[in-house]
């Protein structure tokens, strides 16, 4: 069975102000190019805060930001935690899968006692793709919110952190090549990724994927289909890895681990065949032995921990653009 459809593409009014400005960060459809500039730049100076040795700046002193986790998260969870103490704000983290929602009390309920707490952010992860969208039309209007993964649908903070590595790493996107592999049916990651490096204008965006781990007509959303990782690795800048998403998986869609990694993981060997300084990239959390070699993950090319290193400034940037909008920009 094929996983429910992702939802329809968002009002781009719905995560902008009237002016322009980001009130929401929820999906990167229909943001424009000079918008995800601002964000890297922003972010580019954040991480000289964070080689300070006092590693904080008092930008969002006073506001309170509550982390919505309603999906098991450490590596996301933290990086948004570890952005807003950056930031000076005041931060909740709210496990909500094991607190209201289980003692019957609805999703709108409980963010209206959180509202009366005086919230100023709420960061939302949930199983159910459309939930962070959700949230974002009845919350009230000084409230802003930032997607940190919905189902299978978006995970734009993800993706922004990529972009920023690759720039930082590689320079402008808008003369790579860059190949995703794996498991891109069940990911979000890679709907985010596809999207932002289309709006950043990169030439050349190629999936690389068995049959059964690839949406539907993904060629529409403006990428090129490889069935070999031989043949799709060639000439590559950067690499981006992708877990087998198997807590998603309905049926039979591999025939076992290890003819997946002997057709898909990404070894010495296969990385050879992408240009010599090509990045290897993953979200984490990777699978060592399935999709990517041990000896690649830890290897000179890999940028794996320097993603993470990037996602809390790319995080604080996303913050401090949400809710650095004038007083009644957001109704
Ligand atoms: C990703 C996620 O949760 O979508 N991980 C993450 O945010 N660090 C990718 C994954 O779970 O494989």
């Amino acid at each position: 069975m094929r996983p429910a459809p992702a939802p329809g593409p968002l009002p781009a009014s719905m995560q902008l102000t009237s002016d322009g400005r980001l009130r929401h960060f929820l999906t990167l459809e229909g943001l424009s190019a000079p918008l995800l500039t601002e964000i890297l730049d922003l972010a580019e100076s954040f991480t000289t805060v964070t080689a300070q040795p006092v590693k904080k700046v008092p930008l969002l002193r006073g506001k309170t930001i509550f982390n919505l986790f309603f999906e098991p998260s450490t590596r996301t969870r933290t990086s948004f935690e570890l952005a807003a103490k950056r930031l000076s704000a005041d931060v909740m983290n709210m496990n909500i899968s094991t607190s209201s929602t289980t003692k019957g009390e609805s999703l709108l309920d409980t963010l209206r006692n959180l509202e009366a707490m005086h919230s100023d952010m709420f960061i939302v992860r949930h199983s159910q793709s459309g939930a962070a969208q959700l949230i974002a039309r009845h919350v009230a209007p000084h409230i802003s919110v930032l997607n940190a993964g919905d189902g299978q649908h978006s995970h734009p903070t993800q993706a922004m952190l990529d972009m920023f590595t690759i720039r930082r790493e590689k320079g402008p996107l808008n003369t790579l090549r860059v190949a995703i592999v794996g498991d891109i049916l069940h990911s979000r990651v890679a709907r985010s990724q596809i999207h932002a490096l289309n709006i950043l204008n990169t030439p050349e965006i190629r999936v690389i994927a068995p049959k059964t781990l690839l949406p539907k007509n993904v060629e529409e959303l403006g990428v090129q289909v490889h069935h070999s990782l031989d043949r799709g690795l060639r000439d590559v800048d950067v690499v981006i890895m992708l877990r087998l998403q198997k807590e998603r998986m309905r049926g039979a869609l591999l025939p076992s681990e290890n003819e997946y990694y002997r057709l898909f993981g990404l070894t010495r060997e296969r990385l050879a065949l992408a240009r010599p300084d090509a990045l290897v990239m993953h979200p984490g959390p990777a699978n060592r032995g399935v999709e990517i070699a041990s000896d690649v993950a830890d290897g000179p090319q890999s940028v794996i921990l320097k993603q993470v290193s990037y996602g809390v400034a790319v995080r604080m940037a996303l913050m401090s653009m949400c809710m650095g909008n004038p007083p009644g920009s957001h109704e």
